[in-house]
């Protein structure tokens, strides 16, 4: 079983992440992590924290030799804001007579602030929010980066990009090479296939700096080349669509996630929105009328492209905050403003990248087993056969 776990405060020393179950031989290269690091640093409307941080995936576990040995992969991202933070998030209580931290009393609305500080008991919310920054998604992204190299192979490809940024909307579809392509493009700004939407999306980002405000949006993951028949209808907990859904709401911001075309579906006639069934006899396989499903279908992908899309709320950290109440105090003030983002949707875009690739790897790995890329190899191959002469 493929599993991850991730551990690291916002200002402490590094994040950490450890993935168990990788098979030995899948080719890693740090660069492409690296790469997917700073896409997630990226975007027009970031705050100055991601102009201090550099982001870089130092293994120091389970690869050897740029392929993996089977063993748990470990992975540190530093830091670098530590080295300001020392005092305030000191490991060891040296006392002292100046009280070095920087309490967060003021809890802001739409974060984990109030809950987070009720439920463990800090009058202070400093080590809550610490914890629940999407600052720990670095961690999730160089997971994601090894899910995506045990995919590759296979002729697996995960990408993602900007449908919609507060109210402006991406109005025509993207084709894969568009959206692959976006991984590679310089400055990312707001990660829209289409110049003039970006333009727009930038004009409502410009609005929300200018007002003290934040933004929300819409991205969406596409994965191509996988074969049908990953994850399963048979039990609720197998279906890939909950499996996804779930990987993507779990991230920080992410209100709602649709698959496929869900929404507009909904207020479909079935006529219209079911993909029909044909069969290419020269080809051997079946093909299909459109992809709304978003290659879902009974929990199972079908061989089309999975389409899954995350709904953002606009970041909760305003500069002109809203009204709240101190937690020490109970009186009426205005929450806490530390340094943040005002747009966050192409680096949210890439978290779901690493999150759905780490679920398809998953589901990969569950179907096809073996602890060797050779042996996953016969295996995948056998299938495909299967699948052709069916
Ligand atoms: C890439 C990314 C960056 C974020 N940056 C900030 C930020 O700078 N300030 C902030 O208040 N929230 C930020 N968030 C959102 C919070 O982490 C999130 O709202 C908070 O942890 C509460 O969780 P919830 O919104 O999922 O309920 C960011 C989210 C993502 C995905």
């Amino acid at each position: 079983m493929l599993r991850f776990e991730t551990a690291g405060e916002s200002h402490g020393e590094c994040l950490v992440a450890t993935l168990t179950g990788l098979p030995a031989g899948i080719p890693i290269s740090v660069e492409a992590i690296d790469r997917d690091l700073w896409r997630r640093q990226q975007g027009y409307g970031r705050g100055g924290r991601m102009k201090i941080e550099n982001d870089h995936a130092e293994i120091v576990a389970g690869v050897r030799h740029s392929k993996t040995i089977g063993s748990p992969v470990a992975i540190l991202i530093r830091n670098r804001d530590w080295e300001n933070w020392k005092d305030v998030l000191a490991v060891e209580d040296t006392g002292g007579a100046e009280n070095p931290r920087k309490p967060v009393t003021r809890p802001r609305p739409g974060h984990a602030d109030l809950p987070g500080a009720l439920k463990y008991d800090f009058h202070d919310a400093r080590y809550i929010l610490e914890r629940a920054s999407a600052r720990e998604t670095a961690a999730r992204v160089a997971v994601g980066g090894l899910s995506k190299a045990l995919l590759a192979p296979f002729g697996i490809g995960i990408a993602s990009h900007s449908i919609a940024v507060g109210p402006v909307r991406l109005a025509r579809p993207a084709a894969w090479d568009e959206i692959a392509a976006l991984s590679r493009r310089e400055p990312v700004v707001l990660g829209c296939v289409d110049l003039e939407t970006e333009a727009r999306m930038k004009a409502v980002v410009d609005e929300a700096y200018r007002t003290g405000d934040t933004v929300g949006g819409v991205f969406e993951v596409v994965a191509r080349g996988l074969p049908p028949g990953l994850g399963s209808h048979v039990t609720w907990d197998t279906r890939l669509d909950g499996r996804l859904a779930q990987a993507i709401v779990s991230i920080q911001a992410v209100k709602g996630v649709e698959i496929g075309l869900a929404a507009e579906g909904a207020a479909e006639f079935g006529s219209k929105v079911q993909d029909t069934i044909h069969y290419d006899r020269e080809g051997r396989r079946f093909t299909r009328g459109a992809n709304r499903a978003g290659g879902l279908e009974g929990g199972m992908t079908n061989g089309q492209d999975v389409v899954v899309r995350g709904m953002l709320k606009p970041i909760s950290t305003l500069r002109r905050p809203l009204e709240s109440s101190d937690l020490a105090t109970k009186e009426a003030a205005p929450a806490a403003y530390e340094r943040s983002d005002v747009c966050v949707v192409p680096a949210a875009g890439v978290i779901g990248e690493a999150m759905a690739a780490f679920v398809l790897a998953q589901a990969f790995l569950e179907k096809f087993g073996g602890d060797s890329l050779p042996e996953i190899r016969r295996n995948v191959e056998g299938y495909l056969e299967q699948v052709k002469s069916f």
